[in-house]
């Protein structure tokens, strides 16, 4: 169902590789709300993923930007100011990987080149999102950035590895350039905490299908799909939240505030 919630709105969406992508899902659905984007990615990913189709369906134009990189951030925002006739109104950073998770680095014997790099991809490129936006004052007044994370930024899940720390960093960034974008520009900044999905960056955690089959069944409301995520999101950009800022919104039909569930105690039961 499509309320047009978004209608006039225009953003730049990151991070959808495949339609599995909680960022394609996003994409699909701010579309279905009435809000125009610019998709982006790294080159890389543009070679192997299907953004074009997406583009497409969309009635969108792609632009290459590697996340690291202050030239390609700057160039992709200058651009989709200019395609898309305007300042923005919604910015989404869906980007994460862990270089250590991908070669089987264990967390006690990090590497700390993949360390750092993953680091850069996964955490401080979005304070290169939010600086670069803000600098070249890109966004509109009551604007909203929101990037996504994971729990294990709070409580310790053993294979996320490396990403639990750069999750921890990418969530006090947006507390702490929540504040400055709230104060110079009115604009929020808040990250999504997600159920694990089944995309490429999930199923990258060793024993992803135990992970996700242990929360469907600790979470009272059932894990949260990627396009229930892209709805959230779809909430967060309309004007309906305009004084939600700084905040880590766990949306992950109650997994994070329950105990025990019968369903796990069951397991266990003698
Ligand atoms: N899948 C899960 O279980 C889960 C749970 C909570 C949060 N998240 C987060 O959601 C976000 C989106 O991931 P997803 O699960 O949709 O997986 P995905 O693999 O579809 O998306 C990750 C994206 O990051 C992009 N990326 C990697 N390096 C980049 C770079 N240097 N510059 C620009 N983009 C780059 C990839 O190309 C890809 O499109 C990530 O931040 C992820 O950590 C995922």
């Amino acid at each position: 169902m499509a309320y047009n919630l978004l209608k006039g709105k225009k953003g730049i969406i990151f991070g959808a590789l495949d339609e599995n992508s909680i960022a394609w899902k996003t994409a699909e659905r701010i579309h279905e709300e009435g809000g125009t984007f610019v998709l982006t990615n790294a080159p890389i990913a543009l070679r192997m993923g299907q953004i074009d189709e997406l583009a497409k369906k969309t009635d969108s134009e792609v632009i290459p930007a590697d996340a690291t990189s202050e030239e390609d951030l700057e160039n992709l925002v200058a651009k989709s100011t200019e395609i898309l006739g305007g300042k923005l109104d919604f910015v989404l950073h869906a980007i994460g990987m862990s270089v250590n998770v991908r070669k089987g680095r264990a967390y006690t014997d990090e590497k700390y080149d993949f360390t750092t790099k993953g680091w850069d991809i996964s955490a401080l490129s979005f304070h290169k999102v939010l600086q670069t936006l803000h600098k070249a004052d890109a966004m509109n007044e009551w604007g909203s950035i929101v990037a996504l994370t994971y729990m294990a930024a709070q409580r310790v899940f053993p294979d996320y590895n490396d990403m639990a720390d750069n999750k921890a960093y990418l969530e006090s960034v947006a507390r702490s350039f929540g504040y400055f974008f709230g104060k110079d520009k009115k604009v929020r900044v808040n990250t999504i905490s997600q159920s694990p999905t089944a995309t490429t960056a999930g199923q990258g955690v060793k024993g992803f299908d135990g992970f996700i089959n242990y929360a469907e069944k600790m979470s009272p409301l059932g894990n949260a799909t990627a396009l229930e995520c892209a709805d959230y999101t779809v909430t967060l950009f309309s004007d309906l939240t305009k004084k939600v800022t700084m905040q880590n919104l766990f949306h992950d039909g109650g997994f994070s505030n329950t105990g025990v569930s019968q369903e796990v105690m069951e397991q266990f039961a003698k």
